[in-house]
């Protein structure tokens, strides 16, 4: 099994086949299905379908084998499929740091968007290949698929932010993503 390099991490590099999805040498990876992601869309009916109909993956995140410890600065590349659920664009849970630290994404291939929300203002970033994504400090972040393909993107972060995900059930997200007409259209984010 794949796990985390063990302390001190030497310098190393880290290879991304893009074709095969995968990271070589790679770390943990994480797979999050339709019931990993209850209480987060907005059309709960449609969402328990979802899982009672096959329970489809919804994205996957590969990590290299730098550990998530502070001073490391751990790497991921996460792979959302295209879906809509109850109209609302397939994406990550999303999460805010615990110990507030800045991270970026790079576009890797597909479309999407980067959704920001710091408890108060909301910021969304088109995604394409090619494209960083800078989250400052104290901003959740959660990440959608707006296209019609896999949307992949490579996440840079410290090794000590830490991941809570009851932040965004507790706060929302600000905004939702739904499927629209030029592909994605932001509404006011209702309860789930
Ligand atoms: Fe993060």
């Amino acid at each position: 099994m794949s796990q985390y390099h063990a302390v001190p991490v030497p310098p190393m590099s880290i290879r991304f086949d893009q074709a095969a999805g995968t990271l070589s040498p790679e770390g943990p990876t994480l797979t999050r299905r339709m019931s990993d992601l209850e209480g987060l869309f907005r059309d709960h009916e449609a969402w328990e379908k979802a899982v009672a109909d096959g329970d489809p993956v919804v994205y996957s995140v590969i990590s290299s084998p730098v550990p998530e410890i502070d001073r490391e600065l751990p790497q991921s590349i996460t792979t959302i499929q295209p879906g809509t659920t109850g109209g609302e664009l397939w994406m990550t849970k999303g999460h805010q740091h615990p110990n507030h630290q800045g991270e970026i994404y790079l576009g890797i291939s597909g479309r999407g968007g980067l959704l920001m929300f710091d408890g108060t203002e909301t910021r969304w970033v088109e995604m394409t290949p090619g494209t960083i994504g800078y989250m400052p400090p104290g901003w959740a972040h959660r990440s959608v698929n707006i296209g019609d393909e896999p949307y992949s993107f490579l996440a840079v972060y410290p090794g000590g932010a830490g991941h809570d995900y009851g932040w965004v059930l507790e706060h929302g997200m600000g905004l939702r993503a739904l499927s629209g007409a030029d592909g994605v259209e932001l509404v006011d984010y209702v309860e789930g």
